[in-house]
């Protein structure tokens, strides 16, 4: 039998009406499907970032396939290669690293499957591999811890002992913040960071390094920049535990600016927390969204972020998201 174009979309038509009216059946409309590959949860920022991410896939209605890759970037690499055989429609990954993801990704662009960083970049030159970066701009963050202590400490003569708790080795936040401080500092020699070890941004890791500093320095350490919030409170533990006052005989600066940093702040116990927005599901699942619809997205979408010292810890805790 010959149809004319008339009966053929006339046809469509009413198989699209029959489609919404039957959710869940074949004929319902194909719901786009995400593989996202998680770093892991080592700290409140990120039990954040994962539920803004489940959340976010559930109101838009894309079916997500979670991973946690617990912070090993094998475990990352083996959950991309799932998600390529499974050949999901869009895969999304915060890498743990920023090197070495060049082959999975050369991976996924040979399957034709488009690919969102969220959150972390990763260190490659061939930038075709990924469709969209979406996240912080790290180094800012570590420019905003410098430059807050830069003018908290400019009436103190002689020198301030810094001691610095980076994040995980090789990750672009803890290179970033880094950079960021450091270039911020460098204008004034009386700043000095005379320790600086990875606390891998957890607090069990950063209470511990703290401790060897501690141990090391006495009473010479001044200040304490830490990558993240969650090493600040296991380090706040290890300075009552010397039986120093945090926040009093140490300035503590450090980042996220999650609920718990906001609770020490308020407690007296840190001098501030350098926001880093871990609530980016929503903005994810648009670009997913844009991506299978054919628009173009831009290349790098920044979370706008802010500072919140001590002082207004009380006013602005009840706005806290996370
Ligand atoms: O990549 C973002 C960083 O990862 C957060 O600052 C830290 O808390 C997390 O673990």
């Amino acid at each position: 039998m010959k149809l004319n174009r008339r009966t053929l979309t006339t046809l469509a038509l009413a198989a699209a009406s029959l489609a919404s009216l039957l959710p869940g059946t074949a004929l319902a409309q194909k719901k786009i499907v995400l593989g996202f590959a998680q770093v892991g949860a080592e700290s409140e920022w990120r039990t954040a970032n994962t539920e803004s991410i489940k959340s976010a896939a559930k109101e838009s209605g894309i079916e997500l396939k979670f991973s946690d890759g617990q912070q090993k970037q094998e475990n990352q690499i083996k959950a991309i290669r799932s998600y390529i055989a499974q050949k999901v429609d869009v895969i999304a990954f915060s890498p743990v690293v920023e090197s070495g993801w060049e082959t999975v990704l050369r991976e996924a662009k040979a399957a034709k499957i488009p690919v969102v960083l969220t959150d972390r970049s990763v260190n490659t030159k061939d930038d075709s591999l990924y469709v969209t970066f979406m996240g912080s701009d790290f180094v800012e963050e570590g420019r905003k811890a410098g430059r807050w202590m830069v003018e908290k400490m400019k009436d103190q003569k002689g020198e301030v002992n810094i001691v610095e708790l980076q994040g995980t080795v090789g990750s672009a936040p803890a290179i970033d913040r880094k950079k960021g401080f450091e270039e911020i500092i460098k204008a004034d020699p009386k700043f000095k960071i005379i320790r600086s070890q990875t606390g891998d941004f957890t607090r069990a890791k950063g209470k511990e390094v703290m401790e060897a500093f501690l141990k090391a320095e006495g009473k010479k350490i001044n200040v304490l920049y830490a990558h993240n919030d969650d090493m600040a409170i296991g380090a706040i533990q290890a300075i009552e535990e010397a039986g120093l006052k945090p926040a009093k005989d140490i300035t503590i600066i450090s980042i996220d600016a999650v609920k718990g940093a906001f609770e020490a702040m308020m407690a007296g116990k840190l001098n501030v927390s350098v926001e880093c927005s871990p609530l980016l599901g929503p903005q994810l699942m648009t670009a997913v969204k844009d991506i299978k619809a054919g628009k173009t997205i831009p290349k790098r979408i920044v979370t706008e972020e802010g500072i919140f010292p001590m002082e207004v810890a009380k006013t602005e805790f009840p706005k806290r998201k996370y």
